[in-house]
């Protein structure tokens, strides 16, 4: 059945969970979408597909899915033509294991099957019903859905910040995750093709880019090894930067995830050196101790990471960093524990992400057991927030008085948790803008007038003076 030969419109709504792979790979979910003349849709009951694109990499993850799988089940009843898909990491891991779990559930695909939506949908809407695609693409063979800028449908404009997929999975074996199993191996995506997606985005007003991968620091390896490759230029990823830096029109470029054994010289030099490269870099340290390090196979002692950090810092001495940390990994003492928080007050990162060990399904660790009680790692996770607490604070209270540059994304919203983020330009929702720091910091700027603000600011770098500081932005005016 050929599914673009229906013109209506219909609506799809769509639940994010986890990383920015995963909002990306929900941009690209909507961008396969389009040509079926699917509109997105916030509201459930309006759609006649819903799906939830997943993470795994922790259990409470994959039980927050579960939970909300459960909370949709009854549109079904009141809909039969509701298509109920799970994407992501989830769907990757359980496959069609999950159709049997949840029989209300009419589809299951992996990261690697976005493109093929459209056929996947008609089979559902065939003679098959249920349909779970979940074979991991080997390197060979593996094709990058191309990013278009998205249509900008009910009020959700272009937006001035995009994240650019520069390669998929990860070769790394951290003994902890699950991403390998979910994302697979390493796969880059040509380079020419990453300079045309970012100035597409660029042309159609985006003015940063955030390069994605489970390690950017690793691009290229897998293209080298390539036969095709093979007498192709491939570029490193601080050249890749280099590319994307010499790209008109755009002012900002971050990138995320980078492992530490791999953040090498030539993307050190990059900082303070590319006009477009913001002085911020999150660099995982996972544990300040050694045998938990090893325990975890990430390759690096504490020293090897210090002195990344002080050559980073050497290099850029402006440079925001931030890390992710996990307490309570099988074995780990009260002495390793220690030794993460010497560490994280000696770097005094700008923020970190902690997380508690969560044993994941068909990983390494899962032999060593999960020795540390729920109650240890509970305060050992409040310690770890308590003392970064104060570190943050006290880098947010350096800005005030400060003028920084923000680029300024859209107007602002107050959440429930009292963090800022960007709505539609139609919402309305209140006067002040928000933008970022170079160096990653929520910006929150009021102004009179919310219409006339926006238009005027939106996608532009303001001098803003910063007034006062919050615990998780800055208030500012323009200057
Ligand atoms: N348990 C807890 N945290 C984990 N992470 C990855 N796997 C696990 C796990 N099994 C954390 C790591 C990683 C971040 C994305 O998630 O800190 O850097
Ligand atoms: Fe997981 Fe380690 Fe790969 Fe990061 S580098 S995605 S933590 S296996």
């Amino acid at each position: 059945m050929q599914l673009s030969a229906n013109k209506t419109k219909r609506y799809v709504h769509i639940q994010t969970f986890g990383c920015q792979m995963n909002v990306n790979d929900t941009d690209r979910i909507l961008q396969v979408l389009a040509p079926l003349d699917y509109v997105m849709t916030d509201d459930p009951a309006q759609a006649s597909l819903i799906l939830l694109n997943t993470c795994s990499v922790r259990d409470r993850a994959e039980q927050k899915m579960m939970s909300q799988l459960g909370r949709l089940a009854p549109l079904k009843e009141h809909n039969d033509e509701l298509v109920l898909g799970v994407a992501g990491c989830v769907a990757q891991q359980e496959g069609a294991e999950l159709l049997k779990k949840v029989p209300y559930l009419d589809l299951v695909f992996g990261p690697d099957h976005i493109a093929e939506l459209p056929s996947l949908l008609a089979r559902v809407a065939g003679s098959e019903k249920r349909v779970a695609e979940t074979e991991l693409y080997k390197r060979k063979g593996y094709q990058f859905v191309e990013a278009e800028p998205l249509p900008a449908v009910d009020g959700h404009a272009q937006k001035v910040s995009e994240f650019v997929t520069i390669m998929k999975g990860c070769d790394k074996v951290c003994t902890y995750c699950i991403v390998p199993f979910t994302r697979g191996r390493e796969v880059s995506k040509p380079h020419e093709m990453v300079v045309r997606e970012v100035s597409r985005l660029v042309e159609a007003g985006a003015r940063e880019v955030t390069l994605l991968g489970q390690n950017v620091n690793s691009y290229g390896k897998d293209l080298v090894e390539s036969s095709e490759a093979r007498f192709a230029r491939v570029p490193t990823f601080a050249q890749l930067l280099r590319e994307v830096d010499a790209v008109p029109g755009l002012e900002r470029v971050r990138f995320t995830t980078s492992h530490p054994m791999d953040a090498i010289d030539d993307l050190i030099a990059c900082f303070g050196e590319l006009r477009t490269l913001c002085e911020y870099f999150h660099l995982p340290v996972q544990s300040g101790s050694d045998s938990i390090l090893e325990a975890m196979r990430r390759f690096y002692t504490v020293a090897d990471y210090r002195d990344k950090i002080a050559k980073l810092r050497a290099q850029c001495p402006d440079l925001a960093l931030s890390t992710d940390i996990i307490v309570g990994f099988p074995g780990e003492t009260e002495a390793d524990f220690e030794d993460s928080l010497k560490l994280l007050a000696e770097v005094a990162y700008d923020s970190i992400y902690a997380f508690k060990y969560s044993p994941r399904p068909g990983t390494k660790a899962l032999a060593l057991g999960d020795t540390v009680d729920e109650a240890d790692k509970e305060r050992r996770l409040d310690a770890v927030l308590k003392l970064q607490k104060d570190i943050s604070r006290k880098k947010m209270l350096g800005y005030v008085g400060k003028q920084v540059e923000v680029l300024i994304e859209g107007p602002s919203t107050r959440t429930s948790k009292g963090q800022s983020s960007v709505v539609p330009l139609d919402a309305k929702p209140s006067f002040q803008l928000m933008g970022r720091t170079r160096t990653n910091v929520i910006v929150n700027v009021p102004v009179p007038l919310g219409d006339f603000w926006s238009k005027r600011w939106v996608g532009q770098l303001a001098t803003v003076v910063i007034e006062e500081a919050k615990a998780n932005s800055l208030f500012g005016r323009f200057a």
